[in-house]
């Protein structure tokens, strides 16, 4: 049977993004003759003004059986008011903590027409393909104990950073298979110095590489990861991290490259039966209200995040690869949206159009 992909468009401007990457996948069913089994559901606010909930269960269950979830974003100004329990983010929370979606996948790639956007020397950024696996179900953000509590005549405000082995062994396996199919080098990243989690994170990865001999494992103190993902990225191929420095460090990395509008990631879980890792992919962005309803969002990191699917879910490097140099191409061709645009003079096109450009980039590829 054709590989299933279950796309929940959201709100905001996540279903403009994602009508242009329906598009794609029309285009790879005529084009290439791959076809997809595609459904499409409610999540966010979408979801809690048709079911009085940010994810319905049936949604929840069809999202624990395909073999990709794509997600546009969600949330809005709308729904800032609701209870936290039916909050449009809650339906994303709930997908990762159900789909026990460990392994947070974000690439920090630069393409060369886009490196003069950068707010870094042109020959830092130009070519520059870095990808961060950022542990993302447990660590600091879910350890217990946790709370304000009072202590003497004053608060005190308590989190607990705590990882298993099991934990840290199974990002670290997700980063070593990364690094095999990429260039072969892995730096993971904690702070052994001050830290017992980071102590335990070293050693487990370290016992993980000897599954893995052909990848070149370095470690790094991530204060130290941080000032060298400035310096020179480019020394980077596959990085791995905690949660909390998870989360720094790939919004640093990012903003190595430019615009919201071009980020792509994937949140990878355990192997199904079918061998494949459980996935959701999502641009970085979120629904960017300010700008919704009028054509102007970027559909790039959504189509990306497509790329990301075929590679990752589908076992279609090279199909990724065609979706990515047409990506590249667009750009090169001067192609902008309004978030892309630097210099003066250049009129942008709308978010269809630049589906479109990227449509013709693949009949031309
Ligand atoms: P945002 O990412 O939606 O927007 C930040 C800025 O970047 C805005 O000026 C926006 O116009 C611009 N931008 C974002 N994506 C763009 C694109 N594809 N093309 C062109 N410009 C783009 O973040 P913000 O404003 O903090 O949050 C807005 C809403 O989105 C909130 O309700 C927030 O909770 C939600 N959100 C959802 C996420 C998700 O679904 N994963 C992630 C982040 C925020
Ligand atoms: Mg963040």
């Amino acid at each position: 049977s054709n590989p299933s992909i279950l796309i929940l468009p959201g709100d905001g401007i996540g279903p403009e993004v994602m009508a242009e990457v329906k598009k794609v996948i029309t285009w790879y069913g005529a084009k290439r003759d791959l076809q997809f089994d595609v459904s499409d559901d409610l999540v966010g606010g979408a979801a809690y003004d048709a079911h009085g909930t940010p994810l319905h269960d049936d949604t929840m269950a069809k999202a624990q059986e395909v073999d990709a979830v794509l997600l546009g974003a969600v949330g809005g100004p709308k729904y800032d008011a609701l209870d936290f329990s039916v909050k449009p983010e809650r339906g994303l929370l709930r997908l990762r903590k159900e789909m026990d979606l460990f392994s947070n996948l974000r690439p920090a790639q630069c393409f060369d027409a886009l490196a003069d956007f950068s707010s870094l020397k042109k020959d830092v950024v130009a070519g520059l393909d870095i990808m961060i696996v950022r542990e993302l179900t447990s660590g600091i953000y879910f350890g217990e104990p946790r709370g304000i509590i009072e202590e003497g005549n004053e608060r005190v405000g308590i989190n607990t950073q705590r990882y298993t082995e099991s934990e840290i062994d199974r990002v670290a396996r997700s980063a070593f298979e990364l690094a095999m199919r990429r260039g072969k080098k892995l730096c993971s990243m904690e702070k052994a110095n001050v830290m017992e989690s980071g102590i335990l994170w070293r050693e487990v990865v370290t016992e993980v590489a000897k599954d893995y001999p052909e990848v070149e494992l370095s470690h790094m103190y991530a204060d130290a990861g941080a000032m060298q993902l400035c310096r020179w990225p480019k020394q980077f191929d596959v990085i791995v991290t905690d949660n909390l420095f998870g989360d720094l460090l790939s919004d640093a990395a990012a903003m190595l490259t430019g615009s919201l509008g071009m980020l792509p990631s994937a949140s990878l879980g355990a192997p199904m039966g079918n061998g494949r890792p459980k996935a959701l992919y999502e641009p970085v962005h979120g629904s960017a209200p300010d700008i919704a309803g009028q054509g102007k969002a970027n559909p790039i990191a959504c189509v990306l995040s497509f790329a990301m699917a075929l590679r990752y879910s589908f076992d279609l490097g090279e199909e990724a690869d065609r979706l990515e140099k047409a990506v590249e191409k667009v750009l090169a061709d001067g192609v902008r949206t309004a978030d892309l645009l630097g210099e003066e003079g250049v009129t942008p096109v709308t978010t269809s159009e630049m589906g479109d450009a990227i449509l013709n980039a693949l009949d031309a590829s």
